[in-house]
């Protein structure tokens, strides 16, 4: 039986008005395969979104959180904060906090640490921009992205991590990598894993695409070998389009 993660990463929108909304919407679609959707929501939405969902089955989780468990870091949010909630995700990594944030593989490493010390599944993005990829680098950039974010992190504790590979050149562009490139870089991520643990590890990891991922798209590339499931920005803010994707994993079961 295949298993999947359907992620859905608003990214900055939603207010907890429309995010209740959006919840109310979601829920009524169903799902046969709520255990394995996800909402991963701004920090202003949590609380809202933790009650909306209740019962549902659907789970939820954030999209950054500091490596700090508290001080003087203004603005910032850490895992105390995100584990009293209840949250079942964290995104770490993501293309936009490293291009914009500063975000980088040595703080990716420490928030990987302290997300799992506290039971919080971390969703690590990884890949390449589309200069990189030109060049036919892009296994060269996304190996060495996995091994500085996975550095000092046991056999154990690296199957509770979920990586997405996302493309940068696929995020938001309406450019999908095709399923043979999705495909690709997903059984190449999983070798490099097996290189660095063993392939037990590697087998029980859930690997994601992201980028531009859409109902009309979501059946070629979930049915890959090595793809997982789906981190989907855009069309995760529509209900219709978040559960056609979805289901389009329940039909692959
Ligand atoms: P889009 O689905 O909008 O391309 O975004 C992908 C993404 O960045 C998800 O984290």
């Amino acid at each position: 039986m295949n298993k999947f993660l359907i992620a859905g990463n608003w990214k900055m929108n939603k207010t907890a008005s429309e995010a209740k909304a959006f919840i109310e919407e979601l829920k009524a679609k169903n799902f046969s395969n709520a255990e394995e959707v996800a909402v991963l929501v701004p920090f202003t939405d949590l609380y809202t979104v933790k009650d909306a969902l209740a019962g549902s089955g659907i789970k939820f989780g954030a999209q950054n959180v500091h490596f700090e468990a508290s001080g003087a870091f203004t603005g910032e949010v850490s895992v105390p904060m995100l584990s009293e909630i209840g949250v079942d995700y964290c995104v770490i990594g993501h293309s936009e906090r490293r291009e914009y944030f500063n975000e980088t593989d040595e703080t990716v490493n420490k928030k990987l640490k302290v997300l799992i010390e506290a039971g919080i599944t971390p969703i690590l993005c990884v890949g390449e921009s589309l200069e990189v990829r030109e060049k036919g680098e892009e296994q060269a950039f996304v190996g060495g992205q996995l091994v500085a974010d996975f550095e000092g992190i046991s056999a154990k504790d690296a199957t509770k991590i979920v990586i997405a590979y996302e493309p940068i050149w696929a995020i938001g562009t309406g450019k999908t990598a095709t399923p043979e490139q999705a495909e690709e870089m997903c059984a190449f991520i999983r070798g490099v894993m097996e290189g660095m643990y063993d392939a037990v590890v590697a087998e029980s990891l859930l690997i994601l695409y992201g980028g531009s991922m859409k109902p009309s798209n979501a059946k070629e590339l979930l049915e890959k070998e090595d793809i997982n499931g789906g981190l989907i920005g855009g069309a995760s803010l529509k209900a219709d389009d978040f559960a056609g994707i979805a289901d389009a994993a329940a039909a692959l079961k």
